[in-house]
């Protein structure tokens, strides 16, 4: 049966590249391999300093837009912190909250991620809402638990009308960056778990629209295994998102899956 979803495929740049010229040409090459329509949903989200050239480049296409952080204050005396507003001004569709290099390397808390879930949709924007256990974690059996908490916390008080249109991505902290990527059963397995802890808090119904990626060490060798799972509703793309070739390969695997009637 096909699923109610579609697949999304985010590239996160994360700090690169270092030169605007080079985040224009990355862009430009997503843009013109993807085409002018795409069944998959295809987003790309660059530093915040080239957010507005890429927007521009991006102008007419399917293409997604997407900051990688944001305060959950509307505006005022945040040094070095950008409001949503601003990302929606610059023309972002969704904004990457809670990813483990901000949760593990400062210390970002899961009642900050649920503040900015919160500031997030209230100006229009897609949060994807990062979660993962780290190895040690996983070795001590403790991943759903970890999930579990990372959820109860990130999600506090959503409402249900308001879940639907929420990313989540299941990121390992093991397989990012590392090139070990986690094996298809053992991502479902994590992404099954998610889906039945959404279902129970809003309804089988609403768990079964949200899109909930993968990320950590996705290629284009091995996009196709993992989005074949019935729970991988897309991926997000670290190192794989900085080659043009490879992205969009990762985005060909997905028109695969897609075509071969698993998805809308
Ligand atoms: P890599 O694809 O480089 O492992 O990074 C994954 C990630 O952190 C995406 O947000």
């Amino acid at each position: 049966m096909p699923l109610n979803r579609p697949l999304l495929i985010a590239g996160n740049w994360k700090m690169n590249p270092t030169l605007r010229a080079d985040a224009v040409a990355l862009a430009t090459a997503v843009r013109d391999g993807v085409g002018p329509e795409s069944t998959v949903h295809v987003a790309v989200c660059p530093p915040a300093v080239y957010l507005e050239a890429v927007d521009a480049v991006l102008e007419n296409s399917p293409i997604g837009l997407g900051a990688q952080n944001m305060h959950w204050e509307p505006s005022g005396a945040y040094t070095g912190e950008l409001a949503g507003a601003m990302l929606i001004d610059v023309g972002c569709t969704h904004v990457i909250l809670g990813h483990s290099e901000r949760r593990h390397g400062l210390g970002e808390t899961d009642e900050q991620i649920n503040q900015k879930l919160r500031a997030a949709l209230a100006v229009g924007l897609i949060p994807i809402v990062c979660l993962g256990e780290r190895l040690a974690e996983r070795e001590a059996g403790r991943t759903e638990q970890i999930l579990e908490t990372q959820l109860n916390g990130s999600l506090a008080g959503l409402e249900p009308e308001r879940a639907a249109g929420v990313v989540l991505a299941y990121e390992p902290v093991w397989a990012i960056g590392t090139g070990k990527v986690a094996s298809p059963d053992q991502a479902q397995a994590a992404h099954a778990f998610i889906r039945r802890w959404l279902a129970e808090r809003f309804g089988a119904a609403i768990a079964s629209r949200v899109i909930v990626q993968y990320g950590g060490s996705v290629k284009p060798d091995n996009a196709a295994g993992l989005l074949e799972q019935p729970d991988i509703d897309g991926a997000l793309v670290g190192g794989a998102s900085l080659n043009a070739g490879d992205f969009l390969g990762i985005v060909q695997a997905a028109r695969a899956v897609s075509a071969a009637g698993k998805r809308h």
